[in-house]
């Protein structure tokens, strides 16, 4: 294709939508000399015709440009074309050919940085790249050097080798998978934290108590409760979305996060509760602290070798929580959880299954229940339901054909039987109902006045309701909802304000009179 006469190669290259062809090679070469930003990228997407043009260049470029090409040599994916630059007459050059190697990774890139590694000509500052590529490409002689490595002042120097050291071994570690025992009990009685939406605390403590905890209340949205059994016994509750095992901290700095991490006690249970290595993250919900993650990596790993430090493929995470004196949250990671498992499909505006069983808690379940969910989506509250004991019948309709096809999926996956309908909640009648139990519309995805619809739909719902029916919901306006409800015949038993993050609502329970 021709090109405009005032076609700039070097401006089009800030364009995302780009793509250069074969005759662009060489004046891309020529701009990665030149320390253009973006030319490196764009050439690397040229394979065999890049590699030409770099060779070419090469043969007459001045040191920098040297660096520069290597460098972008480095991005084409072969180490072999790289190798040879570790020993250029330049310490720049042999810097970026190592830091390449590093990056490409393999036998004999890992081979070839460990010779030059081993050599007595090493700069201090190519030393630095050394440690850096190496810890990338990883491997037991690229640990054995590390470790071996006198920094002596060279702070900077030390700082590269405990990251490469910490790199390499987590990598090393990685063909190994792992996951958490939920049926093994702890070496010692824990306090565990238990999550749920902001607002449901109170309901959780009030499922926790009835399941034979004896939780305390921690703000609005967790309870706290002391654990001597398995993980595996906390699955007896539904409403919780997350959980972790609190150790607290003196106060919430790199040293006391590591005192605590490292103490015989954790170490004790993460054993116990580990199959596989230990991998660990921290994090921090104030925000990124990269310099605090990685001294607290470093630390950890010397006082505790078994402990590994993998931000990506974490058995446990470590959340620091800064209130107060500050504490550390271990929270399981890889770990089964079979109270949800029934989610075998999904919409956008699923409601989280804790949700749903906070639903069917308020609901309360009675033999003879006929149930509907009028509202059904992917079926998630019926469920729940079902989960609290047997039921005559389950009802669900829906407008949507996505969200019954996701229903049926997890209604199939939960073994409950339900008859599903595609028809509108304000006149959709299931016959006599006993609980109805839905999260409706809220108003927060689509632009509906959703207290309009629920308004209209609720005399509806009423005239559906048996005597001493109940209505389990939750309410994105209760002032609109709440005279509506009262007028139509309901009373009102229980109300929760809860925040579903992002949209504010009322869970409540109201009875037929
Ligand atoms: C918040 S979602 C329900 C979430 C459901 N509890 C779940 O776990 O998937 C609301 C559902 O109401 C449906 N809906 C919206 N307006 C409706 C109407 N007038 N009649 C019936 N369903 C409707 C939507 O298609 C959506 O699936």
């Amino acid at each position: 294709m021709a090109r405009a006469p005032d076609f700039d190669l070097a401006r089009e290259l800030a364009k995302p939508s780009f793509t250069p062809s074969v005759r662009d090679a060489d004046a891309l070469a020529e701009l990665v000399a030149s320390g253009h930003e973006q030319a490196p990228a764009v050439l690397a997407k040229l394979g065999a015709a890049a590699r030409a043009a770099i060779d070419a260049r090469l043969a007459t470029a001045d040191e920098a440009g040297r660096a520069r090409l290597v460098g972008a040599l480095g991005r084409l994916g072969d180490a072999a074309p790289v190798i040879g630059w570790l020993g250029d007459p330049s310490p720049r050059v042999r810097r970026t050919a190592a830091l390449a190697l590093g990056k490409l990774g393999g036998d004999a890139a890992r081979g070839a940085l460990v010779t030059r590694w081993d050599a007595g000509d090493v700069t201090v500052e190519e030393r630095r790249a050394l440690a850096e590529a190496l810890g990338k490409a990883g491997g037991a002689d690229a640990v054995a050097r590390l470790r071996a490595l006198d920094p002596g002042g060279d702070a900077e120097l030390a700082r590269r080798r405990d990251r490469a050291v910490l790199m390499a071994e987590r990598d090393a570690q990685r063909t190994e998978r792992s996951h958490i025992a939920i049926d093994v009990p702890p070496p010692a009685p824990l306090t565990v934290r238990l999550h749920t939406k902001p607002g449901l605390g109170v309901l959780l403590a009030e499922e926790l108590a009835a399941r034979g905890f004896a939780p305390a209340p921690c703000g609005e949205g967790a309870v706290e409760l002391a654990l001597d059994r398995a993980w595996s016994a906390l699955h007896a509750s539904r409403l919780w979305a997350a959980a972790g095992i609190r150790v607290p901290l003196a106060s919430p700095d790199a040293e006391e996060i590591v005192r605590a991490l490292a103490s015989p006690a954790v170490r004790a249970l993460l054993a116990a509760w580990t199959r596989g290595p230990i991998r660990w993250r921290l994090d921090f919900p104030s925000g990124h602290r990269r310099a605090v993650v990685w001294r607290v990596a470093r630390d950890v790993a010397a006082a505790a070798p078994e402990l590994v430090n993998d931000p990506v493929h974490t058995t446990w995470d470590v959340i620091v929580d800064e209130e107060g004196r500050g504490a550390l949250e271990l929270r399981p990671r890889q770990v089964a959880d079979p109270r949800f498992a029934w989610r075998v499909a999904d919409i956008p505006a699923a409601s989280q299954p804790s949700v749903a069983a906070a639903l069917a808690f308020l609901g309360g379940a009675h033999d003879g229940d006929r149930v509907w969910d009028p509202f059904v989506g992917a079926a998630g509250e019926l469920i729940e339901r079902a989960r609290l004991g047997p039921a005559r019948s389950f009802a669900g309709n829906d407008l949507s054909d996505a969200a019954l096809a996701a229903a049926r999926a997890n209604l199939d996956a939960a073994g409950v039987i339900a008859s599903l309908a595609r028809a509108d909640a304000r006149t959709y009648a299931p016959g006599p109902i006993d609980l109805i139990i839905t999260n409706p519309p809220l108003g927060s995805r689509v632009q509906v006045d959703a207290a309009a619809v629920l308004t209209e739909a609720l005399p509806h719902f009423v005239a559906q309701l048996a005597p001493r029916g109940r209505l389990v919901w939750i309410t994105p306006a209760p002032r609109r909802t709440t005279p509506v409800a009262e007028r139509a015949g309901l009373r009102l038993a229980r109300a929760l304000p809860v925040d579903l993050g992002g949209v504010r609502g009322q869970l409540e329970r109201w009875d037929r009179i």
